[in-house]
């Protein structure tokens, strides 16, 4: 299985004429092509490519060799919200920094009412756009299918997958697609947007993409959380220990290279501490030698108020 593909050496220069085929970038080591440009968290309304990042990641060429690990993750998690959330108490979801991908409307779709997609780029968010639209959607019929099949149950047919599919476009319609960034003390700057608490949060591989150090990403976490109501649940997908990632292929011997913020788990277990998660509430999923870590967590809820004569007390 794969996550986001790390990035080959930056120090290794590449020749022109060393043809290969890319499935993982660690496989681009080995055959060196080129000196790959590291861009960083500034560079992504310029240089990050939602249909390359699509393809290399999400297309139906490149899911059967390595599927994607949140397609797994995302199904218990929703399973688990399902069990331990009364309905009443899971009206909304939102995922910051979703990029041009849907999977977390796929995953959430029977679980909420309202889907509320966001992200920094703007041809991200346009790609979105074409999904809802159906002016253009990308083919994700290959992901529904994994999905499908990790909430239990047979291969979906045609029909089913149009099925999952419309019903993850509706829970979109109801909310919407929206920009965001975590660097913004109001994260979505959009009046019906900002002034909204949502009950369950959804952010996998944003934070450490968008930061350069760890005194960036503690604020980004308390800004983006700042939306997520008290006894909501966060989904955090991380990567760990690890300094870029691979964001496509430009051509068969050009990879695309983003920066990460490297971040250990205890860093990671920290900043949620800080931003008023109650820790005992976490489950994890982590793939260790692949760097990479999901945690479900709640924030704490309202402290409880009671009223005596001339002042409040804090019940809990
Ligand atoms: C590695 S991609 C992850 C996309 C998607 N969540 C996934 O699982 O495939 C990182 C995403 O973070 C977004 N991003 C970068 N800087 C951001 C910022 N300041 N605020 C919000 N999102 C940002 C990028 O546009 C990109 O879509």
């Amino acid at each position: 299985m794969a996550t986001l593909s790390s990035c080959p050496s930056t120090e290794t220069e590449y020749s022109e004429d060393d043809p290969m085929e890319v499935s993982e970038a660690s496989e681009l080591e080995n055959h060196p092509i080129q000196s790959v440009k590291v861009y960083g968290p500034k560079d992504y309304k310029e240089k990050f490519n939602p249909d390359d990042y699509l393809n290399f990641y999400y297309s139906n060429d490149a899911m059967p060799q390595g599927a994607r690990v949140s397609l797994f993750v995302l199904p218990i998690f929703a399973h688990i919200m399902e069990e331990t959330m009364a309905p009443d108490e899971r009206f909304s979801m939102i995922d910051i920094g979703a990029g041009p991908t849907i999977y977390s409307a796929v995953c959430f779709r029977k679980l909420v009412r309202r889907i509320y997609l966001t992200d920094y780029v703007q041809s991200n968010l346009d790609v979105l756009d074409h999904w809802l639209k159906k002016t253009k959607p990308f083919d994700w019929s290959r992901v529904i299918t994994v999905v499908k099949r990790n909430e239990g149950g047979k291969a979906p047919n045609e029909f089913e997958i149009a099925k999952i599919e419309a019903l993850a476009r509706q829970k979109v319609n109801r909310g919407g697609i929206f920009h965001a960034d975590v660097h913004q003390e109001k994260v979505c700057p959009f009046e019906a947007m900002s002034n909204r608490e949502y009950d369950i949060m959804v952010s996998i591989f944003c934070l450490e993409a968008a930061c350069s150090n760890y005194e960036e990403y503690r604020q980004a976490m308390k800004n983006m959380t700042n939306l997520l109501r008290p006894g909501g649940r966060l989904i955090l997908g991380s990567v760990t220990e690890d300094s870029c990632y691979v964001a496509g292929m430009r051509s068969q011997q050009n990879p695309v290279v983003f920066s990460l913020l490297h971040l250990t788990e205890q860093e990671i277990v920290d900043c949620l501490e800080e931003c008023d998660f109650d820790m005992e509430t976490m489950r994890k999923y982590a793939l260790n030698h692949e760097g990479v870590l999901y945690l479900m967590v709640s924030k704490r809820p309202r402290p409880k108020l009671t009223y005596t004569p001339g002042r409040f007390i804090r019940l809990s």
